[in-house]
């Protein structure tokens, strides 16, 4: 090969791109240096040894001309490119998703009046969701067209697994957490079941406030709820309870506050108004903690009584804002999240 040819080629190439055409012309797989060695068959036994060394000599200058010509380029390119008074790249400042914020706001709510965050497995046995709720093992919330079962091997003592459809389950282990009352817990956490609507996902957050002590009565748990309903909903929202059942409670209640579009009235300009159509929308279920429910926990129904309560934060958030699907929370479309 004429040595002067790859020299004055090598030296000349402008980019690092061309460069690395070279390479592999001289150096690949099927470039010209291992072309010169295949041809190593033809040349004559006793001539072999010095061919061989002479490509070798070759491959090796070659090399280091690549090589030495990559570092002058690489140096050329940055200092071609390196301007230090550019102004930097302006990158999109991100935010909590609006569930982050709803939980921050809705803790700072209920930490104010003494109530302790706490969080409680979103994958319990059947004990936790159901039986310590006194939820017999025929209830249909049980089945498995509303609750998702893990297959797993189930627990001799607590049943099945399962991916728990309410913060609820939380109830039964922050008692035998604090043992001896006062309670204030408010658990928030993932709940999942199959559900796929305007107003439902498969998973979806609630949050569970959970009140017991000597005296507790069902005038506490209306101011607790009054007092929630005015922080997060804005001054002059008010609520009302309705009868209801839960297995977990006795009486249980509906709770619902006052419209934020229409407050209260049911009407909009003259026109009944399209989000509650009756002056109410609904919060979620409550009620007085039912003696069971208390005894499963360790906790003496016939000195401690309590309340609890368990809301969804997606319609919380849906309500606070007018919002009409449920699904764009986690549709990832950056258009809506930005609004909030
Ligand atoms: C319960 O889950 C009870 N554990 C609440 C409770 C706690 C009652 C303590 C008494 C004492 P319910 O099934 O109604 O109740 O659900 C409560 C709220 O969770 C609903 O009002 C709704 O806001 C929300 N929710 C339920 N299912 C879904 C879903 N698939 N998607 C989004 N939110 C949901």
């Amino acid at each position: 090969m004429d040595s002067k040819k790859y020299e004055t080629e090598i030296n000349g190439v402008k980019s690092l791109e061309k460069l690395n055409e070279l390479e592999i012309k001289y150096l690949g797989r099927n470039g010209l240096v291992n072309d010169l060695l295949s041809k190593i068959k033809e040349i004559p036994n006793d001539q072999k040894k010095e061919y061989g060394q002479k490509v070798n000599a070759l491959k090796r200058s070659i090399n280091q001309l690549i090589q030495t010509k990559k570092l002058e380029l690489q140096n050329k390119k940055s200092a071609v490119y390196f301007d230090k008074t550019l102004p930097g790249k302006i990158y999109p400042k991100g935010s909590l998703h609006i569930i982050s914020n709803a939980i921050e706001e809705i803790t700072k709510i209920y930490e104010k009046i003494g109530f302790i965050r706490v969080s409680y497995p979103e994958v319990d046995w059947e004990y936790g969701a159901f039986e310590s709720l006194n939820m017999p093992s025929n209830h249909p919330a049980r089945d498995d067209v509303e609750t998702s079962f893990i297959d797993a091997p189930a627990h001799p003592k607590f049943g099945k697994m399962v991916l728990t459809p309410h913060t609820s389950n939380g109830q039964n282990r922050e008692m035998r957490r604090v043992k001896t009352p006062p309670i204030r817990m408010i658990n928030i956490s993932k709940c999942y079941r199959p559900n796929w609507d305007a107003t439902h996902t498969p998973m979806f957050h609630q949050f569970e406030g959970l009140c017991v002590d000597h005296g507790i009565t069902i005038a506490n748990l209306k101011g607790t709820l009054d007092y929630f309903a005015e922080k997060y909903f804005g001054k002059g929202t008010k609520t009302r309870l309705r009868p209801h059942h839960f297995q977990f409670t006795e009486p249980s209640f509906e709770v619902d506050v006052t419209c934020t579009v229409c407050k209260g009235s049911s009407d909009v300009n003259g026109e009944k108004c399209k989000v509650c159509k009756s002056g109410w929308l609904e919060l979620g279920g409550t009620g007085m903690v039912h003696p069971n429910v208390l005894k499963e926990g360790g906790i003496n129904s016939g000195e401690f009584s309590g309340w609890a309560f368990g809301f969804g934060i997606e319609r919380v958030i849906m309500m606070k804002y007018g919002l009409e699907d449920i699904r764009n929370y986690y549709s990832g479309d950056i258009r809506f999240l930005e609004q909030f």
